[in-house]
């Protein structure tokens, strides 16, 4: 769709997160280490996590060699404990095949633990700035707005359009940007029940608020 990631990008660069810790320096290492706290955790209970354990394995070897009592002692309070254990068996993948190193492909990147589609996308582009399309929760919501989709966002048969529909959006530039850009729009302004419309630059062609369906979509799967 032609204007959507010029207008989402216009926005971040006035209304983004531009001072998030794993954006400078923006390492592999610390990229992947922040999408794995994002996970199933907020920005700001993140934060104080990521600099603590950034602090005990400071850089990805560390990590790998660290025994996994010290790794989930740094995890303790952030939760959803396999997190951790992923993290601890995908680095010594990375030092055993990748000489040390996060690979710069979507198709090694998924083969770790722990990394799925979008967290991979969200790596390649925030850390190797190739364009890559991220679909989570927020992404979701946004996507199924801008073009109106009405099913239930959980459905195989909606998530499978809106990859489609993520990969569509993509720009060719600016790859690292557009990924903060389009998750930090889905959590500040697109929100799921307090929508900004009267401060979205992308009202004009946003489905969803045309036919007075912000409130209704996202749907939610019927059980
Ligand atoms: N959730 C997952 N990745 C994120 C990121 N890079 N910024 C904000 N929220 C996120």
């Amino acid at each position: 769709m032609s204007g959507f990631a010029e207008s989402l990008l216009a926005w971040f660069d006035v209304h983004g997160r531009h001072d998030l810790p794993w954006q400078h320096p923006r390492t592999p290492y610390r990229v992947w280490l922040s999408e794995i706290m994002l996970q199933q955790t907020q920005v700001t209970t993140v934060i104080p996590y990521f600099e603590r354990f950034l602090q005990a394995f400071p850089e990805l070897p560390d990590l790998a060699r660290a025994p996994l009592d010290a790794v989930l002692a740094q995890w303790a309070g952030l939760g959803y404990y396999s997190r951790a254990r992923n993290l601890h068996r995908a680095a010594q993948v990375c030092v055993a095949e990748h000489h040390g190193q996060l690979p710069a492909s979507l198709v090694d990147l998924i083969k770790l633990p722990g990394i799925g589609r979008s967290t991979a996308a969200a790596i390649l582009s925030q850390a190797f700035g190739q364009p890559a399309a991220v679909l989570d929760g927020n992404v979701k919501r946004v996507l199924s707005r801008v073009h109106g989709i009405t099913e239930p966002v959980e459905q195989r048969h909606a998530e499978q359009r809106l990859w489609q529909l993520a990969e569509a959006a993509l720009p060719t530039h600016r790859a690292a940007d557009y990924t903060q850009a389009i998750m930090d729009f889905g959590a500040t302004l697109c929100t799921q029940s307090q929508p900004a419309c009267l401060m979205c630059p992308i009202q004009s062609i946003c489905q969803a608020r045309q036919l007075g369906l912000t409130a209704t979509i996202p749907a939610k799967t019927a059980k």
